[in-house]
C-alpha cells in the first residue's frame, strides 16, 4: 500500500463518478498560471461536497477560503435554480482569479464572492440575521478553525452540515508537541468537536490525489 495505488484508485473513482469538465480543468490550470497554490480539493472531494449538499437539500451554502474557485464551482453546481453560495476569500488576487473561473463556468448568478478576512465578514453576516445556511464548508486558514466553527454554528439551524477540510495533515495531528500552527489549529478544532454537545461529528481520513489528510463532518443537533 502506497501513494501510487491511492492515486490510481482516486483516478479510477473520479473517472467513474467525478469527471472534470473544461471549466474545472481550466480552473486548476489558472492556479499555476496565476501563481496560486495547488490547495484545491480533489475532484472526488468536490463530488463528496455535492453528495453532502444533495443529502441535506442545500439551497444556501457558505464557504470559507475560495482560492481559485474550484470547490466553489462544485458547490454551486449542486444548488437548485434559486440557490446561492457565499464564498469568502482574503486575498484580492485569489478573488480575481476565482471570479474569472466562476464566470467562465457560467455560475456568476449563483456565487456571491466576498473579498475580506473571514473573521471580519462572518460577524457581518451574523448581524444581518438572515436565513441560516444549509451547509458550511470551512477551508480557509487553519489556526482559527475553532473560531470559524463557532461562527458557523451561529449561522446554522439544527440539521446544518459543517464540513472542515485538512484536519489530519498527513497524521501530524498525532504530535501533541507540534510547533506547526496549522496542525495546532486543527488539533484544537478536533478536540472541540469531541466535546461540543451541539453537534454530532466524525472525521474521515482522505488519501488520493492530495496529500494524506482528513475531512471533519459535523451535523448541528441544536443551536
Ligand atoms: N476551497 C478552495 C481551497 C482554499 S485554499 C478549493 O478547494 O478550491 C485556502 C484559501 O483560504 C486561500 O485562498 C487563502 O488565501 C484563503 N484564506 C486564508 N486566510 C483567510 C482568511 N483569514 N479569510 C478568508 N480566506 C482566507
Ligand atoms: C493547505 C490548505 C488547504 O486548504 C489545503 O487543502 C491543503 C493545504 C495549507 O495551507 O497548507
Ligand atoms: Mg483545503
Amino acid at each position: 500500500m502506497n501513494a501510487e495505488i491511492f492515486l490510481q484508485v482516486d483516478n479510477y473513482i473520479s473517472d467513474l463518478l467525478a469527471k472534470e469538465d473544461k471549466a474545472l480543468t481550466d480552473t486548476i490550470q489558472s492556479l499555476d498560471k496565476e501563481g496560486l497554490p495547488q490547495h484545491s480539493v480533489s475532484a472526488n472531494q468536490g463530488k463528496f461536497l455535492q453528495v453532502m449538499m444533495i443529502a441535506c437539500n442545500a439551497k444556501k451554502v457558505l464557504e470559507l477560503g475560495t482560492l481559485g474557485g474550484y470547490s466553489t464551482i462544485w458547490l454551486a453546481r449542486a444548488l437548485p435554480d434559486n440557490g446561492k453560495v457565499i464564498t469568502i476569500e482574503v486575498d484580492k488576487h485569489h478573488g480575481e482569479v476565482a471570479q474569472k473561473n466562476i464566470d467562465n463556468a457560467g455560475l456568476s448568478s449563483k456565487v456571491d464572492l466576498r473579498v475580506g478576512k473571514a473573521m471580519d465578514i462572518l460577524p457581518e453576516i451574523i448581524k444581518k440575521n438572515e436565513e441560516p445556511f444549509d451547509m458550511i464548508f470551512i477551508d480557509a486558514d487553519k489556526p482559527p478553525y475553532t473560531e470559524y466553527f463557532n461562527y458557523a454554528l451561529q449561522l446554522s439551524r439544527p440539521g446544518t452540515l459543517i464540513i472542515c477540510d485538512n484536519v489530519i495533515r498527513e497524521g501530524k495531528i498525532l504530535d501533541k508537541n507540534s510547533a506547526d500552527e496549522k496542525v495546532q489549529g486543527v488539533q484544537r478544532l478536533n478536540k472541540m468537536l469531541s466535546e461540543n454537545k451541539n453537534v454530532t461529528a466524525t472525521i474521515l481520513q482522505t488519501v488520493g490525489a492530495k496529500e494524506y489528510d482528513g475531512i471533519a463532518i459535523a451535523v448541528v443537533n441544536r443551536i
